[in-house]
């Protein structure tokens, strides 16, 4: 039983604030290989993911609204895009896993990632060239924690609270 890996997936929080250092290209890139491993239908892999260090770009995207801001304070954005065209079934459940891989890929190597709700956001869309026939998922920004950076505490629900038995009643 690997009790450690139980503790980091529970430590797992939304990082907002950032130290300045870049992120390592190569390490983006095995990061984005790890998430090329996730589970997805038929393997086809319907994600692209957009990297972006442009600052005037950050600074467009961190004001497509009030939860935004911290992809500015980010040295990375990373746009996570879905192709519905490529797996026009499962495109959603594959692209999420994927970014679900990459983002706990980022913590195991001491990265931060905070999100932001961007879907199929127009205005995201246009910034970064995303074609008509694909998704925009979500952004997210990404960097070194700030060290003086602490989330807020939250709970969460409990198993009974969402443990159904045999059929949904
Ligand atoms: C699809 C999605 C959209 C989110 N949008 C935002 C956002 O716009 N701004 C933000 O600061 N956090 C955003 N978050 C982060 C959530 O607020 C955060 O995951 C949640 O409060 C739980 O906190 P934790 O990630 O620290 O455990 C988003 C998370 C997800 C999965």
């Amino acid at each position: 039983m690997r009790e450690d890996i139980l503790e980091f997936l529970m430590n797992r929080r939304s990082i907002r604030s950032f130290q300045k250092k870049d992120v390592d290209n190569e390490l983006l890139k095995k990061l984005i290989y790890v998430a090329n491993h996730a589970p997805n239908s038929m393997n086809r892999e319907p994600w692209k993911f957009i990297i972006i260090r442009d600052e005037k770009t950050k600074e467009e995207l961190s004001k497509l609204h009030k939860g935004a801001s911290h992809l500015l304070l980010a040295p990375v954005n990373i746009a996570v895009v879905g192709e519905p065209d490529v797996s026009p079934d499962t495109w959603m459940v594959d692209v999420v896993n994927a970014t679900m891989y990459f983002v706990l890929s980022a913590y195991a190597v001491g990265l931060g990632v905070g999100w932001v709700a961007a879907y199929e956001n127009e205005t995201a869309k246009k910034i970064l060239g995303i074609p008509k026939e694909k998704v925009l998922v979500t952004l997210l920004s990404l960097g070194y924690p700030d060290p003086e950076y602490k989330p807020k505490p939250k709970t969460v629900k409990s198993p009974e609270d969402v443990i159904l038995y045999e059929k949904w009643s």
